[in-house]
């Protein structure tokens, strides 16, 4: 049994978060992700109620599309609900291996290892690499070049990096002319391995990070370039396999991590791709990975028809874009300051974080759901509506939102 002083320390925690404006309410849906969704809320109303979701990161509309769900279904018939292991005992089925496959081909990469999300990805990427010594018995010391807005996976993953063999240098958001003078400043540093890391979209802004510039940097002073493109699969570039290929970099980065719980499906799953060496090191040495189950079939089953889909239906990446290009035009028409930007995130800036609240509250009540952000989120002064447009939206519904939007602003 806990102590009172347990109990009381947690309360106080909560109560200050509550103050704070930090404390987190789940909204409830009943039913499938879609462009439209049941919630059940005190906000809408209580009970359940229809309103439009410009907040989830379902980007191609395939969290309920009705081919991956017939995937998922179909899959339970021949491989059942789960695996009960990790991959290296019983956990590895062909379709794992083949989804493996399929997702290096559709990254120009030469391998790729699946885990369990891209959490676990970025935690078992930075842990393994930096910690191995690779044979080695001298003393070492790793350096990482992150953006100071980069995912909570990749600061949390520094912290799986031991302190004696890592050297971290934190760079302000996008600032690429600072990261230049610190690989010149650590030229003369032995460093065995260089790391520079990067979303390739940073998903409060929707902005994409410059990744012409670091791969050039990266050559330069031959650094590692690591880009988590979470938001950017699925979503940009040609093909839709992501910011690299956004810029004409497809094939060209060192490694990738991203996820198949946002456009590609929604549901759950993460991966590194990249050189064929560097996800044989991660199988054999992971922790992550090598420790935590196996992928579920359906979920497989369902990435691979994902992958599929985006190249036999390039219409949704299509949809995608040019609803939120229709959308961005629309706020904008409203007179409202939108960030610029190509990615289906369109941060609406309303500047006070009270504002903010009070609007993302009041938009919900009339039927669009859209996330606030307010600082600590984001800087100070900087609050905004996150709108996430998706390919599954209608005209209509996209234009019912500006229309709500418009009697609320
Ligand atoms: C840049 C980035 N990396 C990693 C993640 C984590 O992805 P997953 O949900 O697959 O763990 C996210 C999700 O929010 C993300 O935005």
């Amino acid at each position: 049994m806990y102590s009172n002083k347990f109990t009381e320390s947690v309360e106080k925690e909560l109560e200050f978060l509550k103050q704070a404006g930090k404390f987190k309410v789940e909204r409830e849906l009943e039913g499938a992700q879609g462009a439209e969704v049941e919630m059940n809320d005190s906000v809408v109303g209580g009970g359940s109620k229809k309103v439009l979701m410009f907040a989830s990161n379902n980007y191609l509309g395939l969290a309920n599309h009705p081919e991956i769900v017939r995937a998922a279904r179909d899959s339970m018939d021949k491989y059942g609900f789960g695996l009960s292991s990790v991959r290296f005992i019983s956990g590895t089925e062909t379709i794992h291996k083949q989804l493996e496959k399929k997702l290096s081909e559709f990254l120009g990469t030469e391998d790729a290892i699946l885990y369990s999300t891209n959490f676990m990805a970025n935690l078992g990427f930075f842990a393994t690499i930096t910690n191995e010594p690779f044979g080695s018995t001298e003393p070492y010391m790793d350096v990482i070049y992150s953006d100071e807005l980069n995912h909570a996976s990749i600061i949390d993953a520094f912290k799986l990096c031991k302190k004696e063999n890592v050297t971290k240098r934190i760079y302000p958001h996008g600032d690429v002319v600072l990261l230049e003078k610190m690989l010149e400043e650590d030229k003369s540093k032995n460093y065995r391995f260089k790391i520079i890391v990067t979303d390739g979209v940073f998903s409060m802004e929707g902005c994409l990070a410059d990744i012409p510039r670091l791969k050039f940097l990266a050559e330069k002073h031959e650094a590692m370039l690591f880009v988590d493109d979470a938001h950017g699969v699925g979503v940009l570039g040609e093909t839709g396999s992501g910011t690299p290929e956004h810029f004409g970099l497809k094939a060209q980065i060192d490694v990738l991590s991203g996820t198949f719980g946002k456009a590609l499906g929604g549901a759950v799953g993460g991966y590194i791709a990249g050189r064929k060496e560097i996800v044989e090191i991660l199988r054999q040495k992971s922790r992550t990975y090598l420790f935590s189950n196996s992928l579920p079939p359906s979920v497989v089953i369902a990435s691979i028809r994902a992958l599929d889909l985006l190249k036999e239906k390039p219409e949704l990446l299509k949809q995608a874009r040019e609803n939120s290009k229709y959308f961005r035009n629309k706020v904008k028409e409203l007179g409202l300051d939108v960030l610029q930007g190509e990615h289906p995130i369109v941060p609406v800036m309303l500047g006070d974080a009270k504002k903010t609240q009070d609007m993302s509250r009041a938009l919900l009540r009339a039927g669009l759901y859209v996330v606030g952000l307010w600082f600590p989120v984001v800087p100070e002064g900087k609050a905004r509506l996150r709108f996430q447009i998706s390919a599954a939206h209608t005209k209509e519904q996209l234009d019912r939102a500006v229309e709500i939007l418009a009697g609320l602003k």
